[in-house]
């Protein structure tokens, strides 16, 4: 996290929040979803901990569960939102992020951004005086790896040593799970074609950080004795459909024979919207080992922890 202590929490990357605070995130989210399990799911906790507290939500790329889930943890923290996008938002006439950052600070408590490029987070988050979380952008995606590590936890895996397997495209998605293994000591097995690799850089400082991270061309001897077996979209939003892309991600479906590989009890984790038939078949998208709904789910779980910690009401 920029800044020293007292500095405003933005959530811009896992590393914001560190090591200690994530785990805090998880056992939290465990916690209050236990607790509030009997509650219609708008019904606020008890405790309402965010009460009169107002997150703008603005997004620069369609979302179904980061927007729904962001909505519902804000209304059962006791807090609520408001919703802005660029075509409606004179973000989409030009109007600076530096200055948008700077009136949204004066009228909200928090500010989720989803958008493309990453700098544009980090603008938002040097100008703004309010707590900025990332709902994804083309560099990373870290709200839903905290959702991810908690379904992983709740189905009774420890993270410590834990094999995760990555099939497909070396994207977003991918490059906030190896933040999340050099932070967690996890080790990641990613099975990705050639060109398609994640950024070297993140691979770096995950290795840098304690965990193994291994890249292969070989999908079956990744998921060879994996734990956690992962995909995600083989085009992600604001990429082409490329044809070449297409054949060359063929291989690494996720399939009954590389289900096959893993271990026995492994599981499968996809953050969706998924597209089954390419990057999953069928098969294993609605077999036993897949958490993809849990996973859905514990989006909104995982978000009240990232909120908690945001407004500084979790974590060191
Ligand atoms: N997994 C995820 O972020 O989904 P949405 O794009 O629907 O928000
Ligand atoms: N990698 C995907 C994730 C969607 C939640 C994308 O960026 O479109």
């Amino acid at each position: 996290m920029s800044g020293g202590k007292g500095a405003i929490r933005h959530f811009l990357d896992l590393g914001d929040a560190g090591g200690d605070a994530i785990a805090a995130m998880v056992g939290d989210a465990i916690d209050r979803k236990a607790a509030r399990s009997h509650l219609p799911k708008g019904a606020p906790d008890p405790d309402a901990p965010l009460k009169g507290r107002v997150l703008a939500l603005v997004f620069e790329k369609n979302s179904t569960r980061t927007r729904v889930s962001f909505d519902i943890a804000m209304r059962q923290l006791g807090g609520s939102v408001l919703l802005l996008d660029s075509a409606s938002s004179q973000l989409g006439r030009g109007e600076s992020i530096a200055d948008t950052a700077r009136v949204l600070s004066r009228m909200v408590d928090g500010i989720m951004l989803r958008t493309d490029d990453h700098a544009k987070i980090e603008e938002m988050a040097a100008h703004a005086s309010v707590p900025v979380i990332n709902g994804l952008t083309d560099l990373s995606h870290p709200c839903q790896i905290v959702a991810d590590l908690l379904t992983v936890i709740e189905q009774g895996k420890a993270l410590p040593g834990l094999e995760v397997a990555w099939f497909g495209d070396g994207n977003n998605v991918l490059h906030s799970i190896l933040e999340a293994a050099g932070l967690m000591k996890f080790n990641v097995r990613v099975a990705v074609p050639q060109g398609y690799e994640p950024d070297p850089a993140i691979v770096a400082l995950a290795r840098e950080r304690g965990a193994q991270v291994t890249l292969t061309q070989d999908a079956a001897a990744a998921a060879r004795g994996a734990d956690v077996i992962v995909t995600d979209t083989w085009v992600s939003m604001g990429q082409a459909h490329a044809e070449e892309k297409l054949a060359a991600m063929a291989p690494y479906q996720v399939n009954a024979a590389l289900m096959g590989e893993a271990k026995p009890d492994a599981l499968f984790l996809h953050c969706l919207p998924a597209h089954v038939g390419e990057e999953v078949s069928e098969e294993v998208f609605e077999g036993p080992q897949s958490v993809v709904f849990d996973e859905a789910e514990n989006r909104i779980h995982a978000q009240k922890s990232v909120l908690l910690w945001a407004f500084g009401l979790l974590g060191e």
